[in-house]
């Protein structure tokens, strides 16, 4: 069940029993991504404000872990950085992403425009598209095996908390996330809120229901100056989740372990699919 007790659309999984390799990336982007959706509208101009705010420089060493066919989170770090390290573990999504960083298609325009209407850090760059080719490079990995202390700058966009039906995979996944940045980098990550799991393509992947309680408890110890920001809109409470959450902060300076509230380390299955997820 989810936090408002609504059932989940999938039985509860862990990560390892996803059908990673059959995810349909065309059918995902065709969805999510074919054009700037509403949501995606809300999330940019704060994530652009939130990193344009940062004093970056533009020789960081960036990664966005599980994008999927996302282009955007990593767009949105392209002025500051002289590598992009885009995390996948989805043989499928791989393909997908170094064919379209190769010579990526018009629809990305919408989301750079979104992007340079928030910041003049973007409107300076003339050919973002030319830029991402050099800075990106794919490789095949998992969140859960990220290094401590490695990138100066991140971004995690729907992957905690959907890549799992379990609570402590989700917290573990998070925390990795946010500890494989170096002490003071920043960092953006959006969570689905209260998310019942989804569909790509005919396969079914599940979630975990997470809540702004539920997000601020995971970051406790392993992230400071926290903004949580929901993002809502009124025609999406019939598909499967009741909004979605932009969180950024900095990764905080310590190596200890967080602390965790009870029901994150307990392994627990979330529940069952009754309806189809139409969106992310
Ligand atoms: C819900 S999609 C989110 C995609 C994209 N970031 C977005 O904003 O739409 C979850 C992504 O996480 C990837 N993923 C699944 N398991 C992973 C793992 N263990 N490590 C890294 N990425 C993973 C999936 O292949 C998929 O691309």
């Amino acid at each position: 069940m989810s936090a408002t007790g609504k059932a989940s659309l999938v039985p509860a999984v862990n990560n390892a029993e996803c059908p990673w390799d059959l995810f349909d990336s065309e059918s995902y982007q065709q969805r999510n991504y074919a054009t700037l959706h509403e949501l995606d509208q809300i999330i940019i101009p704060k994530l652009a404000g939130f990193f344009a705010k940062q004093n970056l420089g533009s020789d960081l060493e960036a990664i966005d872990v599980g994008p999927g066919t996302n282009l955007y989170p990593a767009m949105s770090m392209l002025p500051f950085t002289k590598s992009i390290t885009l995390l996948e573990y989805s043989s499928t999504n791989i393909a997908w992403l170094e064919d379209e960083i190769g010579n990526y298609r018009e629809s990305w325009n919408a989301f750079w425009r979104a992007l340079a209407d928030s910041s003049d850090h973007y409107g300076a760059i003339a050919d973002p598209g030319v830029l991402l080719k050099k800075v990106a490079d794919v490789q095949k990995g998992s969140i859960f095996d990220l290094k401590e202390g490695r990138w100066d700058l991140g971004t995690m966009f729907f992957v905690a908390e959907s890549i799992t039906g379990m609570r402590d995979e989700c917290a573990k996944a998070t925390t990795r996330f946010v500890r494989s940045l170096k002490p003071g980098a920043p960092f953006a990550a959006t969570f689905m809120e209260n998310s019942r799991g989804y569909v790509v393509g005919g396969h079914t992947f599940p979630a975990v229901a997470v809540t702004e309680a539920d997000v601020r408890t995971l970051l406790r110890g392993v992230a400071g100056d926290i903004e949580l920001h929901h993002i809502r809109s009124p025609h999406l409470f019939r598909h499967g989740y009741d909004g979605m959450m932009l969180v950024t902060g900095v990764r905080s300076d310590t190596r200890s372990e967080p602390s965790r509230e009870p029901g994150w380390t307990t392994i627990g299955r979330t529940g069952r699919r009754d309806r189809q997820h139409a969106a992310r």
